[in-house]
């Protein structure tokens, strides 16, 4: 039989190396807890109709799902994204207004494999439903852009648009199918073909042919009704006020349906052009409704964690998010009590708040201390035949060369505390 492997496009993180995973979901549940988010948990599956409003336009939708029909005949999809997922609980659940939770976990998409894109991937994000204020709009983007900060990623950049709303998109989407439908010849074949639709995707078509026709388009900032153009105006003076610098890119219509005017995203500027996209969001006024729900307007991001992580690679390396991990003592024992005293002695390490581990299976003290050693953990607790017979533990610090203490057991607690700082 040939070696089980994980499937393409997905990849396992082993404990060595999931020191940046965690210090980077503490780093972000530390800044969006700040401004008053909680953690939110959805199912990984839903019903497929969840991700209908996604955009059955959009590639997401038609071509990247993973959807079956579960052993009870329900139609199930893995989820592609959070927010349709978190807008299906806030109509189930109702909570009272406004509404802000944030969320960590995996997506699927059906995408070819390649750096940075995945088709198991996690997103960390933030969903904000029940104001329509555009400082609202702003809070969400500096969350991000703080968010980035603390990561140490410096080389970023905030792309910004307004897509209008039910007032305004129409008469625009009208204007641009008539413009494209002039120069549908010259567009790529997909969308020769899948034109009317929806033709704000061709804004968003990375083919050179449609790119092109699209650099002569009608824009919508041009045709925006006054109520979006004052909602853009103010997004963009507390963007200001908050100095977070933005750059305006009229066709960022983003690869989902949902959204009502203000886009946005997040652009390594350290990473190739294929993976730069760090993450993107916007509002979604019209998704609750869509979804059955009662009308309620909603606003958020998602980040994708496998690209920030490659951004803070390129950035001078993670060791800034792993710190503060590591285990304070690792538990010597070959004293002769069959495995007592390192049994009870990381019990009672454990029960007073330190990170303790120790050796199993009586092995010989050479391998204990090579295991110690190999543990990264500061201090070596140490049980031999003299420590057992005097009721003693000795004290090592692996990172020293320092000459070993012995203090009683009773007073061990202590005495770590005081070595660790
Ligand atoms: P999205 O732009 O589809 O938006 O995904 C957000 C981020 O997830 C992307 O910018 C990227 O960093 C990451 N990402 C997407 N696909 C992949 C992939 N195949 N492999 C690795 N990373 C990927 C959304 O998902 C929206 N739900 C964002 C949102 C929240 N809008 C409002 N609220």
């Amino acid at each position: 039989m040939s070696e089980l492997r994980h499937p393409p496009g997905t990849f396992d993180v082993l404990p060595a190396d999931s020191a940046p995973w965690e210090g980077l979901i503490r780093a972000f549940a530390r800044v969006v807890e700040a401004a008053g988010y909680g953690l939110i948990l959805t199912p990984t599956f839903e019903d497929l109709a969840v991700f209908k409003r996604v955009g059955e336009s959009t590639d997401v939708v038609r071509k990247e799902m993973y959807d079956f029909e579960d052993k009870g005949g329900r139609h199930i999809a893995l989820r592609p994204e959070m927010t349709a997922s978190v807008a299906r609980a806030f109509i189930q659940h109702r909570p009272p207004l406004p509404w802000k939770s944030w969320y960590a976990g995996s997506n699927f998409r059906y995408e070819r494999p390649q750096a940075g894109r995945f088709r198991e991937f996690h997103q960390v994000g933030i969903e904000a439903f029940g104001s329509a204020d555009p400082d609202l709009d702003v809070e969400v983007m500096s969350l991000g852009w703080e968010f980035y900060t603390a990561a140490g990623i410096t080389r970023r950049e905030l792309l910004l648009n307004s897509l209008g709303d039910g007032t305004c998109r129409p008469a625009y989407r009208a204007l641009l199918l008539a413009y494209l439908e002039s120069h549908r010849d010259e567009l790529c074949e997909e969308h020769q073909i899948r034109l009317e639709e929806n033709p704000l995707r061709v804004l968003d078509c990375k083919k050179p042919a449609c790119q092109k026709v699209v650099a002569g388009a009608p824009r919508q900032l041009d045709h925006l009704c006054d109520d979006c153009a004052a909602h853009f105006a103010r997004v963009k003076n507390g963007l200001g006020a908050l100095q977070i610098p933005y750059t305006v890119d009229s066709k960022l219509v983003r690869g989902l349906d949902y959204y009502t005017r203000t886009t946005f995203e997040y652009a390594g500027l350290g990473l190739e052009s294929a993976q730069n996209a760090l993450g993107g969001g916007g509002r979604y006024d019209g998704l609750v409704s869509a979804m059955g729900g009662p009308d309620t307007p909603g606003v958020g991001f998602a980040l994708g964690v496998e690209r920030i992580l490659l951004a803070v690679e390129a950035e001078g390396g993670t060791d800034r998010l792993a710190a503060g991990r590591g285990l304070d003592v690792f538990v010597v024992d070959f004293g002769g009590s069959g495995g007592d005293a390192g049994r009870d002695l990381t019990a009672l390490l454990r029960a007073a708040g330190l990170r303790a581990d120790r050796a199993f299976d009586g092995r010989s003290p050479k391998a204990q201390f090579k295991a110690a050693d190999r543990s990264g953990a500061r201090l070596a607790l140490v049980v031999g035949p003299d420590e057992a017979a005097g009721g003693t533990v000795a004290i090592k610090d692996l990172q020293t060369s320092a000459d070993q203490v012995s203090v009683p057991v009773a007073d061990v607690v202590a005495e770590v505390r005081q070595r660790l700082g």
